[in-house]
């Protein structure tokens, strides 16, 4: 397992998701990502009830884990994350963030998560407000926001994102404690400077990097616009 770094002033995560990678070589482009200077690798969990898809599984965390460097920052779109974590822990996952609509005591849940050693996350969709939040601040290490509906890669960033970012940021910065600020659902050059501006500082980008034909090109321009080269 690798261990997901903390927060660091002026530091920007890119974490390219495998969702929207080519699965027949997904070493491959992982070994691209990682060459193109990723930070860290987003794997999407879908059960097909809290979204309607499916994904991935621990088998492939535990493949990934080993093979490469960078962190594997796990997504869990789960209805019962309960079930999940010890077989994602196992498998090698570095963080694991769990949906505040799902199901299950989630303070437990994420105190599970960390006395494991591995980060804990929590995300909200759209339409959740950020104070939700508030009772977590204390247990987390990642907010993850999403700025698309969960269930698919490929959407349009929405519209209301910067707002439920900036309300997240003045809730992190009040709390204090380093957490990242991760905003997932739409990503690449242009919005990744919106959401750079309402205060994210991990960035997740499944088809803005895998659909294009130079991942590292596709890479750089996130990069350039999050000015980290
Ligand atoms: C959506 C997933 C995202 C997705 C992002 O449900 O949580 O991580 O892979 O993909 P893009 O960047 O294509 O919107
Ligand atoms: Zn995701």
């Amino acid at each position: 397992m690798i261990k997901l770094p903390r927060p660091k002033a002026n530091k920007t995560a890119i974490a390219p998701s495998i969702l929207s990678a080519n699965q027949l070589c997904l070493g491959q482009q992982i070994t691209a990502v990682q060459k193109a200077g990723a930070d860290w690798l987003h794997i999407d969990i879908m059960d097909g009830h809290f979204v309607p898809n499916l994904s991935f599984g621990p088998a492939t965390v535990k493949a990934i884990d080993g093979n490469t460097n960078l962190a594997q920052d796990v997504h869990l779109m789960v209805q019962n994350p309960a079930q999940f974590i010890e077989p994602f822990t196992k498998a090698g996952a570095s963080a694991l963030t769990l949906h505040i609509e799902a199901k299950g005591n989630l303070p437990k849940l994420l105190k599970q998560i960390k006395k494991s050693g591995l980060a804990a996350g929590i995300s909200i969709k759209p339409d959740t407000k950020p104070a939700a939040l508030k009772p977590y601040l204390k247990l987390v290490d990642i907010i993850l926001v999403m700025s698309v509906y969960p269930g698919f890669g490929g959407q349009g960033f929405l519209k209301n994102s910067p707002k439920q970012i900036a309300a997240v940021r003045q809730l992190i910065n009040q709390s204090k404690r380093k957490i990242w600020l991760q905003v997932d659902g739409g990503i690449n050059a242009q919005s990744a400077q919106t959401a750079l501006k309402a205060g994210a500082n991990a960035l997740v980008a499944g088809h803005a990097i895998f659909g294009h034909k130079n991942i590292k090109k596709a890479l750089n321009d996130i990069k350039r616009a999050a000015n980290l080269i």
